[in-house]
C-alpha cells in the first residue's frame, strides 16, 4: 500500500523493478524497518536475467544488493533481507545445482519465509507484552510501528491490537511525528479502522500529557538496536524517553530479532539518514540562508530502556539483567 497517500486514499502499487523499489523506499511508500526488510528481501528477486549465464545472474545479483540497502541507511532489517538472500545466491550459484531461473525462484520462496517469520515474530512479541495490558490502560506511541511497517500485525502497535481483539480496553495517544507525520496519518489510521480508541497530539504536548498523568506506559518501535541495548528510532523517540524516566513512566522498544545488530557496540555507530529539506519547507518557502539539521532517527540510551521486548521475550540491556540480554545479542552472531 503507498502509505504517502494515507489516510486519503487507500492505494496498492506493484513494483517491477529496483528502481522503482528504492524509489518507494525512499519516498516511504515503504516504510517501518520490519516492512522494509521483507520488501527488500522480495526486491532481491528482481531483474534477475533467466538465461544460463550465472556470471551475469550474480552481477545482477550484487547490484541488487548494494542499490536496496543504500536506500535506507538506519532500518537494519532491510541489510539482513538483503544479506539472506546474497549469500543464498551465492551459495546457490557454488552449488553448481540448477539453473538461474531456478534460483530466482528459491529467492521467491525464501522471501516468502522471511516475511512469514516477521509475521510470527510481531505475534510472538505481542504476546509477551500482553501482561502489560490491562484493562484501561493508556499507551502513548511515536511514529508508526504497526502493521503498516511489518510484515505482520506490527511491533509497539501489535500488541494493542493483540490486546483489543481479546477485548481489552485501552486508549492509544500518537504522537503526530513531524515532519512527516506519520502518527496522524499512519497510526491514527490504523488504530481508529480497528476499532481502538486513539487520541493524537503535536509531538511538543507529549510533556503536558505525561505531567498530566495520562499514560501508563510509552511504547515504540525500533529501526537498530546496538549490542548494547541502545536504540535508534524516528526522531523524537529519544525526548519520549528521557520524559518517560522524569515522569516515572515504563518505557518499552518492541522490535523483531532482525532489528538487532550484534556488529554494532552502541547507538554511536548506528548510521542516522538525513533527510531533505523539502521536508520541512517547500522550496518557494526556505528563507535565503537558513539551513535544516532533519535527521529521520534518533538515539535512546540503554539506561532509558525499561526493557526490550522481542519474539524471545523481554529484556533488560541496563542493570542487573544485562548478562541475558548480552547473551541474546551474542546468539544472533552465530
Ligand atoms: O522513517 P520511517 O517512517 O520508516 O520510520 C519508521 C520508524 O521509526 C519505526 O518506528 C520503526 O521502523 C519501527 S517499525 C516496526
Amino acid at each position: 500500500m503507498d502509505q504517502t497517500q494515507l489516510p486519503g486514499a487507500e492505494v496498492y502499487v506493484t513494483l517491477t523493478t529496483i528502481r522503482e523499489v528504492v524509489d518507494a523506499m525512499k519516498r516511504l511508500v515503504v516504510r517501518g524497518a520490519p516492512a522494509l526488510g521483507c520488501a527488500a528481501a522480495y526486491a532481491m528477486a528482481l531483474e534477475l536475467p533467466p538465461t544460463d549465464n550465472v556470471a551475469a545472474w550474480l552481477t545482477q545479483l550484487k547490484k541488487n544488493a548494494c542499490a536496496l540497502e543504500a536506500a535506507r541507511p538506519t532500518a537494519v532489517n532491510l541489510g539482513v533481507g538483503v544479506r539472506l538472500q546474497l549469500e543464498l545466491g551465492h551459495g546457490l550459484a557454488a552449488s553448481g545445482q540448477g539453473s538461474p531461473a531456478t534460483w530466482t525462484k528459491q529467492l521467491v520462496q525464501i522471501a516468502q519465509a522471511f516475511h512469514f517469520a516477521d509475521q510470527e515474530s510481531c505475534l510472538a512479541l505481542s504476546e509477551h507484552a500482553q501482561g502489560l495490558l490491562h484493562n484501561g490502560v493508556s499507551v502513548l506511541t511515536h511514529c508508526n510501528a504497526g502493521a503498516l511497517a511489518t510484515g505482520g500485525i506490527g511491533t509497539a502497535l501489535g500488541p494493542l491490537h493483540l490486546a483489543h481483539s481479546r477485548g481489552v480496553k485501552l486508549h492509544v495517544y500518537a504522537d503526530e511525528t513531524r515532519p512527516l507525520r506519520q502518527g496522524t496519518r499512519l497510526t491514527a489510521w490504523e488504530l481508529a479502522r480497528h476499532g481502538i480508541a486513539v487520541s493524537v497530539l503535536p509531538d511538543s504536548a507529549a510533556a503536558t500529557l505525561l505531567a498530566q498523568g495520562k499514560v501508563d506506559l510509552v511504547f515504540v518501535g525500533s529501526d537498530r538496536i546496538a549490542a548494547n541495548g541502545d536504540v535508534a528510532n524516528k526522531l523524537g523517540t529519544y525526548p519520549l524517553a528521557v520524559l518517560a524516566q522524569k515522569h516515572g513512566i515504563p518505557f518499552y522498544v518492541l522490535a523483531p530479532g532482525t532489528t538487532i545488530d550484534p556488529a554494532c557496540p552502541n547507538g554511536s555507530c548506528i548510521p542516522i539518514e538525513q533527510r531533505d529539506a523539502a521536508e520541512l519547507y517547500d522550496s518557494a518557502s526556505q528563507p535565503e540562508g537558513v539551513d535544516v539539521f532533519n535527521p529521520a532517527f534518533d538515539i535512546t540510551p540503554a539506561e532509558l530502556v525499561s526493557a526490550i521486548i522481542t519474539e524471545q521475550g523481554l529484556f533488560q540491556p541496563h542493570g542487573p539483567h544485562q548478562g541475558l540480554w548480552l547473551d541474546y545479542v551474542n546468539s544472533f552472531k552465530a
